[in-house]
């Protein structure tokens, strides 16, 4: 944890677990595809040994990364965990092929999976774990039903979603309190306004995943670029510090494979972003 950052840099996920606003995301730590093993393991094991040293409280992962293979990773560089790391991980879609991601919602299968998330990240119970996608061919009230169970049996401290709509949001929130939700969202992808706004009144964290569009804004030119170039960081730092003075609830995950830019981003943390800077950001965005 990072003493020295203002109380508006962290989030009590399901009021109660404190983490720094900006997290980190695995799925980059994988083969081409987010499947396999990467070319530089040994990069993507230098990256994860410093992310408590930067300030990095939140690892968002899933057991569709590899598959496993981001778990596998995480573990060989960071267990036993620091104090305070908080797992973020996501079951419910498969992998049958590099470019397959198909979701699997029968709370037999994400009763196994949680399990195995368990025994591969050694763990002793997920701080945070997420349905990765609502599955439309498993009866929904099953598969909210399998997240209360897992959390009644103590596999699970808290529970979110992922790319939903506010009334999915709602009727899961039926059957669990709702701590997170990780739709796409990113300076210049705003589809998900309404639910952000609904996170927001309710206290519920927004993950927002491909927060840099996925390395699109890195490379970004016009506002972006310039308002990087003012304040001397890179563009990435930019667009996710433009996220932060968005929302307090907005909890960005940005991924890479290289420490260069895990280090670039987490400069968005005390980038103070003017009023003129954010109506820029907005306004290229649109
Ligand atoms: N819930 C879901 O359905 C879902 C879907 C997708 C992703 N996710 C989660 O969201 C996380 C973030 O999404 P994402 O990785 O797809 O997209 P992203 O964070 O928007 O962008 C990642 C890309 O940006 C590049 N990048 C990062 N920092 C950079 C920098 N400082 N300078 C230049 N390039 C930079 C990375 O390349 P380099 O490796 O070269 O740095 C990578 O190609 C994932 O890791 C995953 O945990 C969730």
């Amino acid at each position: 944890m990072q003493q020295d950052l203002p109380a508006t840099a962290r989030f009590l996920i399901g009021g109660e677990l404190p983490v720094c606003r900006l997290g980190f995301g695995t799925m980059r730590l994988t083969g081409p595809g987010s499947f396999g093993w990467p070319e530089d393991r040994e990069e993507a094991q230098r990256l994860l040994r410093e992310l408590p040293a930067l300030g990095i409280d939140l690892i968002d992962t899933a057991d569709a990364y590899g598959p496993d293979i981001a778990d596998h990773q995480l573990r060989a560089a960071l267990h036993p965990y620091p104090k305070g790391m908080v797992i973020a991980t996501k079951g419910g879609v498969t992998r049958p092929s590099r470019d397959r991601w198909v979701p699997l919602g029968r709370p037999e299968y994400l009763f196994q999976q949680v399990r195995k998330s368990l025994e591969i990240l050694g763990l002793d119970v997920i701080d945070l774990w997420q349905l990765h996608r609502i599955d439309p061919k498993v009866p929904r009230d099953e598969q909210f039903d399998a997240v209360r169970q897992m959390r009644a049996e103590g596999l699970i401290r808290h529970a979110g979603l992922s790319e939903v709509t506010v009334a999915d949001i709602e009727e899961a929130g039926r059957h669990f309190p709702v701590a997170t939700v990780q739709n796409r969202y990113n300076l210049a992808d705003r589809g998900h306004e309404a639910v952000l706004a609904h996170c927001e009144s309710r206290g519920i964290g927004f993950i927002p995943w491909a927060p840099l569009a996925s390395g699109g804004l890195a490379s970004a030119e016009g506002a972006v670029r310039r308002i990087a170039a003012a304040h001397g960081v890179a563009p990435s730092a930019v667009a996710l510090a433009w996220l932060l003075r968005r929302s307090p609830v907005m909890l960005p995950i940005p991924g890479t494979s290289k420490l260069k830019h895990a280090r670039e981003n987490i400069a968005a943390l005390r980038l103070e972003l003017s009023d003129e800077d954010q109506a820029a950001l907005e306004k290229a965005g649109a």
